[in-house]
């Protein structure tokens, strides 16, 4: 008989089923064995009894232990005791991996957790994770297929940083010096003249020395590019997406995001428009909260978390002082000491999810930029050239996929939202 997942074989509630999977819990007495099978769909309890089963499966029973794999022949019925309401009733069983005493057991901590992570994932809570990171991938490829942009990939050996040197790791690269990317943009910018609407999903890596519950040294960035965009275009576009991946979200993985806690009501509040402040009004904001913030200085995370707190949607700041932005964000015309960009602040103080901008396309006032942040201009000749040869109004952004998922996922820690979590103090397993 073919076997089917354990959630397939809930569905058909009767007959016999053939199911296979790990021991996720197991309690023998000298009559019966009660064995919870998981598999990638879900959990369902096994009862063998000793008298309704010759003495071979009975012995292979008694070797069950925690997180052996398994196959499981038997009638499956419905069973209101059973943790998820159905229960097998043994025939056959056969141990395929026998397992050693398993690490991990209730209550460990957090670091021990992140050290067995290679066995944590097995989790149910990580298993919901996963399976949510997952569809925020289908969700962000969906939105921008669907719109006919073309997924396109940039190095992630990179000569140069695109913002800013403090966080960049070096790499040996055979007698030189490279960095590994920080994002894809500088190269997107070039490719727009080819494709004009393009996005990709991709590891990015940012030596950050911060040791908060958002960052992570190795992400995972989606980010977009368009050629002719203004700055309202492509604020149009991030919303649509954040909207766009929410609702995906809670139509694919309602039941994950109960198991974790989540509140889809509030979820599905999420729809465009999103608020909208400058920079400016936000620290008018804060100002009535009490807390004074010098026009010019970079909003902190514990800024950021106060304003966003005041809101149920995401919201969106613009205009950022253009002298502490990275070089290649253009200047407000209308508004010259301020940048025409944007941040998108997650709810409930998950952070910063985007990051975006009208690029800017006067190649005199970016080199100023860069010299004014340490680097060298002539490492970008290639990138001026998208401006010398036939420029246009181009805007783009970079959406943070982690720190999605860790809102979505009520993930309190950024480092649960990745299979195998690369931070500052994180390297193995
Ligand atoms: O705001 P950032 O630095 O923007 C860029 O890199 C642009 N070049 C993107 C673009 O315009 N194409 O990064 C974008 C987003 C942030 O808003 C944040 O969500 C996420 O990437 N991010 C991180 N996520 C986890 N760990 C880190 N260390 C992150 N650094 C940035
Ligand atoms: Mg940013």
């Amino acid at each position: 008989m073919e076997f089917i997942s354990i959630k397939q074989a809930m569905e058909k509630g009767t007959g016999q089923v053939s199911i296979r999977g790990w021991c996720y819990r197991v309690r023998n007495s000298n009559k019966m064995a009660f064995i919870v099978l998981r598999d990638s769909t879900d959990i369902i309890q096994c009862v063998v009894e000793k008298s309704k089963i010759s003495e071979d499966i009975w012995n292979q029973a008694l070797k069950a232990t925690m997180e052996c794999s398994l196959e499981i022949i038997g009638e499956i019925k419905k069973d209101e005791r059973a943790p998820t309401g159905y229960e097998v009733s043994v025939s056959s069983l056969n141990i395929v991996g026998e397992s050693d005493t398993f690490p991990i057991t209730k209550d460990q901590s957090p670091e021990f957790l992140l050290d067995q992570r290679h066995l944590w994932l097995r989790s149910r809570k990580m298993t919901a994770i996963l399976k949510v990171r997952s569809a925020v991938f289908q969700a962000i490829r969906k939105f921008f297929n669907d719109k006919g942009f073309y997924e396109e990939h940039s190095p992630i050996f990179s000569p140069t940083s695109c913002e800013g040197g403090s966080t960049l790791f070096e790499v040996k690269y055979f007698d030189d010096i490279m960095y590994l990317t920080q994002s894809w943009q500088l190269y997107a910018e070039a490719m727009i003249s080819a494709l004009e609407k393009i996005y990709t999903i991709s590891p990015c890596f940012r030596a950050e020395r911060s040791k908060t519950s958002r960052h992570l040294s190795e992400f995972w960035m989606a980010e977009t590019e368009v050629a002719w965009f203004k700055l309202d275009d492509i604020l149009k576009n991030a919303e649509d997406l954040v909207a766009f991946i929410v609702k995906y979200v809670v139509e694919h993985n309602e039941e994950e995001l109960k198991f974790l806690g989540q509140d889809i009501e509030k979820l599905k509040k999420i729809k465009t428009p999103f608020p909208r402040l400058t920079y400016t009004q936000v620290l008018e904001e804060l100002k009535k909260d009490g807390i004074e913030i010098e026009w010019g200085k970079d909003l902190r995370t514990v800024e950021e978390d106060l304003i966003s707190k005041k809101y149920e949607k995401p919201i969106i700041i613009t205009n950022y002082p253009k002298k502490i932005m990275a070089f290649y964000k253009s200047r407000d015309p209308e508004n010259p000491e301020t940048a025409l960009c944007f941040d998108m602040i997650a709810p409930e103080g998950y952070g910063e999810i985007i990051g975006g901008s009208e690029r800017d396309t006067d190649i005199e006032e970016m080199k100023k930029a860069l010299i004014e942040q340490g680097e060298k201009p002539e490492k970008y000749e290639w990138y001026f050239d998208t401006r010398k040869y036939g420029k246009v109004p181009h805007s783009g952004y970079g959406l943070g996929v982690e720190r999605v998922i860790a809102w979505l996922c009520k993930s309190d820690n950024i480092k649960d939202t990745i299979p195998f979590p690369r931070t500052m103090l994180r390297k193995t397993p």
